[in-house]
């Protein structure tokens, strides 16, 4: 861009908007010093009076956002209002005028990213997205260039502040699932409509978008698995903490039959078969069993982490504040300033690894997963249950790795009994998990959640 002020205009003014006002007034000097550019907000745009922040005398507020975009000293257009309606609109409108755009909107770039890409590209422009995914962390520039260098083999995590802090408290506080919501509500993690958050969409948004750049395809919301924590039984996190684990909603991108699913950093000495491009990937947002000695069960409220497997670095892990005002505000001013710099429009025009330039993914059929598992059914209490279980499972040719069922008094009514398996295949669970559902002494649906092993790197 050059210049040595920049106008800015922001659309959306609520809790990330407020964060990134603050940073914007609070942090003009020590911007101007370290970029050499004066970042000057002309326009707050909201939708009504009542959206005014309570510090609306001190900013340039505004109802216009067509006016406010086509200002001609907005150089900048911030868009934080979320959705793919009248978001999409703004975002096309400055576009078109060629105007570079930053939004924290993985909704609107999940549904319509390769157009708005492609509209970007045609304009000479360009849209930076680092808050779409991550909060704070500055995950989206450590994969188009940090890791570039790197073959992906799996990029997994925690991208949902609000269902982790949700979890975390539930596990750790025995909290409630509603005392948790509401909590993670007040505290400005969870989306306008937190169904968005619980019901894992928000986190398959951030996964397209993340697979997308770190497998170099194209990756559509429709094309992941999705299981949120809106149905999750607390009798399931305290099982699971019997057995050594915690239950966290990991959005999940690997390699398609990766066996031991991560294969760790390259042998030099031998030749590396595997194409940049894996021929099929497998995409997956649910709750899952994560070991307590694993990095990722450490990860509690509304941090997020995502862990990153490539050939050359092998293991990494990126940790920090996924979600709320400020952390989010950190990444859209990042990309303000990326964006005046002139390095985005460089990586966008440069880097071969935007949706609209790259081919659809091929996806893994969900039933083709091979995971280990943890089952929980509901059984009378009397005699023969478990050999019915057990040559139903042995049948699908899927074998226990441990039991457990509590004593209870005889004939005090029905029991739960939790198994966990060896490596499976998601058919063959399900299929045996309905011929055990119509089994006489089965009295309720069972439950099944996948279980994630730790990585298995050959580092010496
Ligand atoms: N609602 C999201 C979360 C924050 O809880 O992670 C923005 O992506």
């Amino acid at each position: 861009m050059g210049r040595s002020s920049v106008g800015i205009t922001l659309l959306g003014c609520g809790t990330v908007g407020g964060g990134v006002v603050n940073v914007l007034l609070k942090q003009r000097d020590l911007l101007k010093q370290r970029t050499g550019i004066d970042f000057v907000l002309k326009h707050v745009v909201v939708k009504s009076k009542e959206e005014y922040p309570p510090n609306a005398a001190e900013l340039p507020m505004s109802l216009d956002a067509n006016a406010a975009i086509d200002d001609d000293a907005s150089d900048i257009i911030i868009e934080l209002i979320g959705g793919a309606g009248v978001a999409f609109t703004f975002v096309e409108r400055a576009l078109k005028l060629g105007k570079p755009v930053v939004t924290a909107n993985k909704a609107l770039l999940a549904a319509r990213g390769a157009d708005l890409f492609k509209l970007a590209r045609e304009k000479n422009t360009c849209i930076a997205f680092e808050a779409s995914a991550g909060g704070g962390i500055p995950i989206i520039d450590v994969l188009q260039r940090g890791l570039v260098a790197n073959r992906v083999d799996a990029l997994l995590g925690i991208v949902n502040g609000t269902c982790n802090f949700i979890l975390s408290q539930m596990s750790q506080k025995g909290w409630s699932y509603d005392q948790a919501l509401k909590e993670a509500q007040a505290q400005g993690f969870a989306e306008a409509n937190p169904t968005m958050d619980v019901s894992g969409r928000d986190s398959a948004q951030k996964l397209a978008i993340l697979a997308s750049l770190a497998f170099n395809v194209r990756i559509d919301e429709a094309d992941i698995h999705l299981e949120g924590i809106d149905k999750l039984n607390a009798a399931d996190i305290k099982f699971a903490d019997e057995l050594g684990y915690v239950v966290k909603l990991l959005a999940i991108a690997e390699r398609a039959g990766i066996g031991d699913r991560v294969s760790g950093i390259e042998d030099a000495a031998k030749p590396d078969t595997r194409h940049p491009i894996p021929d099929a990937v497998s995409l997956r947002v649910h709750p899952t069993l994560v070991h307590k000695s694993d990095l990722l069960a450490q990860v509690s409220g509304s941090f997020n982490a995502i862990s990153f497997f490539g050939h050359a670095l092998g293991h990494a892990l990126f940790y920090g504040r996924g979600a709320g005002r400020m952390p989010t505000a950190s990444a859209v001013v990042s990309d303000v300033i990326g964006v005046a710099l002139g390095t985005t429009l460089e990586q966008f025009r440069r880097l071969n690894v935007f949706f609209d330039q790259t081919p659809r993914a091929t996806v893994q059929p969900f039933d083709g997963l091979r995971s280990r598992y943890y089952l929980r059914l509901t059984a009378k209490d009397q005699p023969g249950v478990l050999a019915q279980v057990t040559k139903v499972l042995g049948d699908q040719n899927i074998s226990i790795a441990s039991f457990v069922q509590h004593e209870s008094a005889q004939g005090a009514g029905p029991v739960p009994l939790v198994l966990t398996t060896h490596d499976a295949r998601e058919g063959a669970i399900q299929a045996a998990l309905s011929q055990i559902d119509a089994l006489d002494p089965i009295t309720a649906p069972s439950v099944c959640l996948r279980i994630i092993d730790q990585p298995k790197e050959f580092a010496a």
